[in-house]
């Protein structure tokens, strides 16, 4: 064969090849824009929350809270977000029911800040399916589980006015948006899953460079000067959330504290990367964190979250592996 030959053959291969990948392109495009395939398969939860994003939400103005009597309640419900501690921590006014700690030492600026675990979905999507229980809840449930874990308390109980004082402000809170709608910056922002375990060791490095100053290098944290609620919140140790908390779970903890700290910080101005972040989470839920028997549970154990850190499971990962990852499959 020569030459030129050869070449106009390796052309025409090279054009056979384009024209059948352009007929492939296609008929794929056809065939997912006729609905050949679906992506998604709906589970029960899905049924009770259509998980649409709305992308704008903006608290309403505290000015817009009525001057009528649902309106001293929902006043009473954000100071009690605010100021948790000073009724119902142990010196509590109220009556001792948690560990000392405030609603909003999580729910950033009286749960409204973007992706500081705002309150704005509650009430577009409670009562809800909630998967670790395998029951639906309600709002005031909701709160109660916080109370018991992420506050180490004991549950408050239906008829308990600061019970249905935070309820009505959460709901007053998120009152605008659209039923079944998820607005952006709820819950957490997703963080790149690392392809090793995260490191307890070097978050301990992270932790000293970039969160002793506030919480303290034993997590000891500093309380206001009335002596009843923390101006540093602990983050390990008595004082601090339970294991069945949210934060107890890895990635909550790591996109928290990615997107909101060191204190000061938004999403929009991260100091720590995802790789720190993940590290940082390992150290701190490596400590000591008080006891809580959750054995009930996941009573479904293929819902479980892949960093649920307590077995049994659905797969064959290790609670080390649950715990720490790597959770890229
Ligand atoms: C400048 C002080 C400051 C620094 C630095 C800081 N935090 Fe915080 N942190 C706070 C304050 C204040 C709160 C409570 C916010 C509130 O109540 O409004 C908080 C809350 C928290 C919480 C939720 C409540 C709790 O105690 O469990 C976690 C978790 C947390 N910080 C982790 C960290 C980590 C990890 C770092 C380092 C990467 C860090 N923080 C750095 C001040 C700080
Ligand atoms: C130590 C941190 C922490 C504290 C303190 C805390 N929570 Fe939570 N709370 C969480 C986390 C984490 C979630 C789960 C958020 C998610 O999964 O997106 C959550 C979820 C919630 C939700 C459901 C939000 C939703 O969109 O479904 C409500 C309501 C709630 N908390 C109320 C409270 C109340 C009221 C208090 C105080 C009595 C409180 N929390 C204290 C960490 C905390």
């Amino acid at each position: 064969m020569d030459k030129d030959k050869l070449l106009l053959t390796r052309l025409s291969t090279l054009l056979n090849i384009t024209l059948l990948l352009t007929i492939g392109i296609f008929i794929a495009l056809a065939a997912v824009h006729f609905g050949a395939f679906t992506f998604s398969n709906p589970t029960s939860a899905d049924a009770i929350i259509k998980e649409v994003i709305t992308p704008y939400w903006h608290p309403p103005s505290l000015n817009e809270i009525p001057s009528n009597e649902e309106g001293d309640l929902i006043r009473y419900g954000r100071e009690l977000i605010m100021h948790t501690s000073v009724y119902l921590g142990p010196k509590g006014t109220v009556k001792p029911s948690s560990n000392g700690m405030n609603c909003r030492n999580c729910h950033l600026d009286g749960g409204t800040k973007t992706f500081g675990y705002n309150y704005s979905a509650v009430a577009a999507t409670y009562p809800q399916l909630r998967k670790r229980s395998n029951t639906i809840i309600d709002v005031k449930e909701r709160i109660n589980e916080c109370i018991e874990r992420s506050l180490n308390g004991t549950r408050l109980q239906q008829g308990d006015i600061e019970l249905d004082a935070m309820a009505a402000y959460i709901l007053w809170l998120g009152k605008d948006v659209p039923k079944g709608q998820i607005p952006e910056g709820a819950g957490m922002k997703t963080l790149v899953l690392l392809d090793r375990p995260a490191d307890p060791v070097k978050g301990k490095i992270v932790f000293d460079q970039h969160c002793v100053e506030c919480h303290g290098a034993n997590s000891e944290g500093e309380m206001e000067s009335n002596g009843l609620e923390w101006k540093y919140p602990p983050v390990f140790g008595n004082h601090s959330y339970n294991v069945g908390a949210g934060l107890y779970r890895l990635e909550k903890f790591a996109s928290f504290v990615k997107y909101n700290m060191p204190f000061g910080i938004s999403y929009e101005s991260p100091v720590l990367t995802d790789e720190e972040a993940w590290d940082v989470a390992a150290y701190v839920n490596s400590m000591p964190h008080p006891a809580k028997d959750i054995s009930a549970d996941w009573p479904d154990i293929t819902l479980k979250p892949f960093d649920h850190p307590f077995g049994p499971f659905a797969d064959n990962w290790s609670e080390e592996r649950h715990k720490y990852g790597p959770f890229i499959k």
